[in-house]
């Protein structure tokens, strides 16, 4: 096990996170940021080989260090299992990332009740059963930073994908009963709402239009900006809450959506500066 990051310097030189979902896109590309900022990672995932993988590349690349492991979130022995696991490594818990998400699109009188049970053990449940076995490990470290991760399906529905939006509004709501109830102990939790990013979720759903890049360029008809996000794009926001830089700020969310939701209607109607090789509007 890699030790160095304790001496590593960056915004989080010291600091041990647990992160969901860190096996690919958003949670990959929160752990490598945050073992560049000096942190030891818990890279928290269900597929270990990949998590072997990405951990051995934020080793090498990194001053921070990580370390994969295998879990299903929606299991709260497992959630447990790793928090544990992770504090045996580094020997404690400042930040807890969750991350992890999934989407079953249909419409709601067609779910099962395994499914509707699913995506919220995935998506919701995972972030009480994190902060549950999270919390002793923050407290004591008398500063604890809660970041979950919503969406702009926070805010505002999207079609077919009723339990997904149920569970990205509800988790504003636990983030601010958890800033709440837990300001004392000297934790902060608060939320990021992507919009459009580039991830392995955002793909495997174009993929199955026939021509998925004129699906998404489709999509970004909607956004002022006209763009699509970076997994990095999102994780910066993620950092942010993660340290001081947000120091006083709890119970809050911050959109990152390229401006999506700032309009009730929006068509773009040509192109932007923020596109590459796009002429000056
Ligand atoms: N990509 C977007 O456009 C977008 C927009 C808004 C919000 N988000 C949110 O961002 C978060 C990360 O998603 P992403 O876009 O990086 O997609 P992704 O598919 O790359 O990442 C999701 C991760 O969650 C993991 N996961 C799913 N079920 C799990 C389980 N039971 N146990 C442990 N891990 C599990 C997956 O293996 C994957 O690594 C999700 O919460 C998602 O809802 C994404």
């Amino acid at each position: 096990m890699k030790t160095k990051s304790s001496k590593a310097p960056g915004r989080l030189a010291g600091r041990v996170a647990w992160i969901s979902g860190a096996t690919s896109g958003i949670g990959e590309a929160a752990a490598e940021l945050f073992a560049q900022e000096g942190a030891q990672v818990a890279v928290v995932g269900r597929r270990l080989e990949l998590g072997r993988k990405i951990a051995a590349r934020i080793n090498r690349r990194t001053p921070g260090a990580a370390l994969a492991l295998a879990c299903d979130v929606s299991s709260e022995a497992e959630v447990a299992q790793s928090i544990a696991s992770t504090v045996k490594a580094f020997g404690r818990l400042d930040i807890l990332v969750n991350n992890a998400g999934m989407v079953e699109i249909g419409d709601l009188h067609t779910y099962s009740e395994a499914q509707w049970d699913r995506v919220m053990g995935v998506n919701l449940k995972s972030m009480f059963f994190a902060f549950k076995h999270g919390f002793p490990l923050l407290r004591a470290a008398r500063r604890g930073y809660v970041v979950n991760v919503g969406s702009i399906s926070s805010f505002v529905g999207q079609a077919r994908t009723p339990v997904y939006t149920t569970t990205k509004h509800a988790i504003l709501g636990l983030t601010r009963s958890i800033a709440l109830d837990y300001a004392a102990h000297g934790i902060r939790c608060n939320c990021v709402c992507p919009g459009i990013t580039e991830t392995p979720m955002l793909w495997e759903h174009l993929n199955v239009r026939p021509d998925p890049q004129a699906a998404l360029d489709a999509r970004l008809q909607r956004v002022p900006m006209g763009v699509s996000l970076s997994p990095l794009d999102v994780a910066k926001s993620i950092l942010y809450f993660s340290c001081e830089d947000s120091a006083g700020v709890t119970g809050t969310s911050l959109t990152i959506d390229c401006g999506y939701l700032t309009a009730a209607e929006w068509q773009c109607t040509g192109p932007t500066a923020f596109q590459k090789n796009s002429p000056t509007p």
